[in-house]
């Protein structure tokens, strides 16, 4: 079989690379996939944060000038994985807790390998008939797990920023199609007034998403939040017309959860749009224990979510749903005389991309291997690490800054400077990661448990890391 492969020596061309080629494309791709092996394994015993030694070298050893000719593949990754690898931030490994940054489950990383090695550019079904269908296979499967409208459209984006761009500019369609204006034709210069509302505590993607479309991000109406961050319905304002109505499935740092039922009976009676940026939040869905927390979002038109998070896919993967598949396609919709369509969905007539990766490849791989049980398991298992980590550290007299309803937990571990000195410390000391944010005008150290590798002896070591630190930075 090797034998058969192409030659890669010196990537010039199959016909000038010499003899016995297949056994060397073999052997370069073995070796990759070993070194990838050793990296894993690796994970898990490793300092979380890598060595800033290690660091410095990156450019110094992989960097310099342009090569002017070819370097041998075998050695090319050595060097990668010799000074790449040491480098790299362990977030696959389970001591990992910053941002909101999911690990990837094997199976989705094996997947992702071997539609690499196809290669399909998967926004037209005649270029990549497995993995179109495949990916409408994935999005069917994300509608039944999150239980959302099975007919709305959706698509694979590169994560939550790009869905919430795209489920917006749907509704932007939507909304100002009703109004007689027709935006991607027309653009945005002398268009009806179109009001947004977001919560106080918005993620700052949402207002991104709204620059990059023209709506402007200081354009918004802000509702009031609560001590959690959540959008207080009460305080919706009193619209006449169509507006569209961003609501939070997952605070990213309190982890809470706008109430969605309220805001769907607000948005129903205003003729207006809800978008729901659930970027790991909607993920509670899955779960008998926290589906409460996410019940009304059903309701809403437009959903965009991760699936680098907390499904535990390689990056990058987001997901954008919306209700209304043609307010989708109108928005993102495309073509050229060269484009062969085929009477199915063409993914490019639903993402901002033409060209993209296979990226639902990894989801129906994640969704195939764990199933219902097996998503829910993750996603509940990680709740039960967040909740003990916010008991014991209020056990050792430190401040848990929020209600820890999902994966979330915020530290205080005593005044801003002491917190903060805590986090740096913590990172450079390598037991575990955690970055932090401010709460409500406080420094906070953020806990974000995300990873299906988190066993919870990771939970006592890292807690005890914390404990340590924390001595230090007082006797300091
Ligand atoms: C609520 C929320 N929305 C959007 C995002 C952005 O997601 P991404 O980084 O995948 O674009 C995040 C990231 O943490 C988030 O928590």
């Amino acid at each position: 079989m090797a034998a058969q492969l192409h030659p890669l020596t010196a990537g010039i061309s199959p016909e000038t690379a010499g003899a016995a080629p297949g056994d060397e494309l073999a052997g370069l791709w073995r070796q990759a996939a070993e070194r990838a092996i050793a990296y894993r394994n690796g994970i898990l015993d490793r300092r979380v944060s890598p060595d800033p030694r290690a660091v410095a070298q990156v450019v110094e050893r992989l960097g310099g000038a342009l090569p002017e000719g070819p370097t041998d593949p075998a050695r090319m990754i050595e060097d990668l994985d010799r000074y790449g690898s040491p480098a790299t931030m362990a977030s696959t490994g389970g001591r990992f807790f910053g941002f909101v940054i999911g690990s990837s489950l094997p199976a989705t990383v094996a997947a992702g390998w071997l539609a690499t090695a196809w290669d399909q550019n998967t926004g037209l079904l005649v270029a990549a008939p497995a993995t179109t269908l495949l990916e409408q296979v994935a999005l069917g499967w994300i509608l039944e797990i999150l239980d959302l409208p099975r007919a709305s459209g959706g698509a694979f984006v590169t994560g939550c920023q790009a869905a919430n761009f795209t489920g917006l500019a749907a509704a932007r369609h939507a909304l100002l199609k009703r109004m007689g204006w027709d935006v991607e034709s027309q653009g945005l210069f002398g268009a009806p007034e179109l009001p947004v509302v977001v919560g106080g505590d918005a993620h700052s993607t949402i207002f991104k998403a709204l620059a990059m479309l023209g709506l402007g991000r200081d354009r918004v109406i802000r509702v009031p939040i609560d001590s959690q961050g959540r959008l207080r319905a009460e305080a919706l304002p009193d619209l006449p017309g169509p507006a569209i109505v961003c609501i939070q499935q997952g605070n990213v740092n309190s982890g809470a959860f706008d109430p969605a039922g309220p805001v769907v009976e607000w948005a129903r009676a205003r003729n207006a749009w809800v978008h729901v940026d659930g970027a790991f939040g909607l993920w509670a869905r899955a779960t008998r224990s926290r589906a409460h927390l996410a019940q009304g979002v059903e309701g809403a038109d437009s959903w965009a979510t991760d699936a680098h998070k907390w499904l535990n896919v390689p990056y990058d993967c987001g997901i954008v749903l919306v209700r209304d598949k043609s307010a989708l396609r109108g928005a993102m919709g495309t073509g050229a005389a060269y484009l062969q369509e085929s009477p199915v969905r063409e993914p490019m007539h639903y993402t901002p991309e033409l060209s993209r990766r296979a990226r639902g490849v990894e989801v129906w791989a994640a969704l195939k291997t764990l199933g219902r049980a097996g998503v829910a398991d993750l996603v509940e298992r990680s709740c039960r690490h967040a909740a003990r980590f916010a008991k014991a550290l209020r056990e050792s007299g430190f401040e848990v800054m929020n209600d820890v309803v999902i994966n979330q937990v915020l530290v205080s571990f005593g005044n801003d400077a002491v917190t903060r000195s805590v986090i740096e410390r913590l990172q450079a000391e390598g037991t575990c990661f955690c970055s932090g944010t401010e709460w409500q005008g406080r420094a906070a150290m953020r806990i974000s448990v995300s990873s299906w590798a988190t066993t919870a002896e990771d939970v006592e070591r890292s807690l005890e890391a914390m404990r340590r630190v924390h001595r230090e930075v007082t006797a300091a």
